[in-house]
């Protein structure tokens, strides 16, 4: 199976309006018809409206987060939920970054209620999942890959609806990046748990990005690995330079 690599680019809170619609863009004015990989481009949700109206020929847009209420409307201050996102033109969300699991205590469970909510809003959701330092040091990481994604991939997700990533926490802005060995061994984990889950083929299908400490100087390796379908990049796709540094790659 050969699965389109997804270059998404994660830029958490960051950007106000003048920056923000200037990378995007820059970013638009690229993502021509024909690219052999598909473009990604979470904002805040401050732009994700104007990003997500933006003319383009290529490219889609994405929030990083979408509500765990029950419901699409109603008594929820301060929530935006997925049918909110997919109203302002979105395609996509990130559900369960580790920044998300850290600071607000969002558990597996949760993640997997606003990614089965994203998905019945017909957007993509975009599951994060990873080790912490830790867990990799006393040897726990395929267990913790595993119970991450049995707890946070809704069981009647498909390649379409939802794409994982795996991404170390210890490797998220840090520089550091997992040996190609390690990335492999979990991406295959992972993929072998999924195809528990979803089944064999859906497994096959359903895309696996890697995300922490991505930049142009490692991209070509890291997707060069096996069960790596992409990447999600935080730091270095705030830069154009080298956001597509990173994609150009792929050429
Ligand atoms: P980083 O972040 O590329 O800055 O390490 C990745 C992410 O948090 O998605």
């Amino acid at each position: 199976m050969t699965r389109r690599k997804l270059i998404a680019g994660n830029w958490k809170m960051n950007m106000k309006t003048a920056d923000g619609k200037a990378l995007a863009e820059a970013v638009f004015d690229k993502c021509r018809p024909g690219l052999p990989f598909d473009i990604l481009i979470c904002p805040p949700m401050s732009l994700l409206g104007t990003i997500a109206g933006m003319n383009r020929s290529a490219g889609a847009v994405g929030a990083q987060d979408v509500a765990e209420a029950p419901k699409p409307a109603g008594a929820y201050t301060g929530d935006i939920s997925a049918e909110m996102v997919k109203d302002l033109g979105a395609a996509y969300t990130l559900v369960g970054h580790s920044e998300r699991r850290t600071l607000h205590g969002e558990t597996d469970a949760v993640v997997r209620t606003k990614a089965a909510n994203a998905i019945a809003a017909g957007l993509t959701a975009v599951v994060c999942i990873g080790e912490t330092l830790a867990e990799r040091e006393s040897g726990k990481t395929l267990d913790v890959l595993r119970t991450q994604v049995n707890g946070s991939v809704p069981p009647d997700a498909t390649a379409g609806t939802c794409v994982v990533a795996y991404e170390p926490v210890w490797a998220i802005g840090t520089g550091k990046v997992p040996t190609n060995a390690d990335v492999a061994e979990a991406h295959a984990a992972i993929r072998a748990e999924l195809g528990k889950l979803l089944g064999a083929e859906t497994a096959d299908a359903l895309r696996i990005l890697y995300g922490g400490s991505v930049k142009p100087s490692n991209a070509a390796e890291l997707l060069a690995i096996d069960n790596v379908d992409g990447a999600l990049i935080g730091g270095a796709s705030l830069k154009i330079e080298d956001f597509w540094g990173i994609a150009e790659t792929q050429q």
